[in-house]
C-alpha cells in the first residue's frame, strides 16, 4: 500500500502524518489518531456530520484527501478552545445548543465557530447558510437559529 508524509498543524501542532493517500481526513481524524469528535455517516458527502475548520473555513473532512492537507491548519472539536476569538464552544453550548440533544452538537459547534470566524456579524442568511445541510428535522432549527443570533447581539453590545 503506498503511503504518502504530509506535515500539518492540526489542533495548534506541527505534527507529521503518513498514511494512503486515497484515506481522506475524517478517517484519518477517527482511525489514525483517534480523534473522534469529528463524526460521519455511510454514504459521506452531504450530512455535514464531519465538519472541521481547515484554514479557518469550514470544510467537510470526508471531502478533504489525505494528500491536500500539506501544509494545512486544521482544527477540529477537540481543539476549538485553542482559536479564542467569540464565541467559545461553552458559549456556543448555551446559547444556541441549550434545548438540543443532538448527534450533530460537533458539527453544529465547528459550523458556529467557522460562521463568526469569517462574518465579525454574520445576517440571517449567512446564519442559515453555515447551518444549511447541517440540521436535521429532529433539531430545534428554530431555536438554534435564534440562539446564534443572540451571539451577534451579544457580540455587538460587546463591540460599542
Ligand atoms: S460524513 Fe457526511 S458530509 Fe462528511
Amino acid at each position: 500500500m503506498v503511503k504518502t508524509e504530509v506535515a500539518l498543524k492540526l489542533n495548534g501542532k506541527n505534527i507529521k502524518l503518513k498514511a494512503p493517500v486515497w484515506k481522506n481526513l475524517l478517517d484519518v481524524l477517527r482511525e489514525d489518531l483517534g480523534l473522534v469528535g469529528t463524526r460521519g455517516s455511510q454514504g459521506a458527502g452531504n450530512c455535514g456530520l464531519c465538519l472541521v475548520l481547515k484554514n479557518g473555513k469550514t470544510v467537510d473532512a470526508c471531502s478533504i484527501p489525505f494528500f491536500e492537507l500539506m501544509d494545512t491548519e486544521i482544527v477540529t472539536i477537540e481543539g476549538i478552545n485553542l482559536i479564542k476569538e467569540f464565541p467559545d464552544r461553552s458559549l456556543i453550548i448555551s446559547e444556541v445548543l441549550k434545548n438540543t440533544v443532538s448527534y450533530r452538537s460537533n458539527s453544529i459547534i465547528m459550523a458556529v465557530k467557522g460562521l463568526f470566524l469569517e462574518k465579525t456579524f454574520p445576517g440571517d442568511d449567512d446564519i442559515k447558510y453555515a447551518l444549511s445541510g447541517i440540521l436535521s428535522p429532529v433539531d430545534d432549527s428554530n431555536g438554534i437559529i435564534q440562539g446564534v443570533k443572540k451571539l451577534v447581539n451579544m457580540r455587538s453590545r460587546r463591540r460599542r
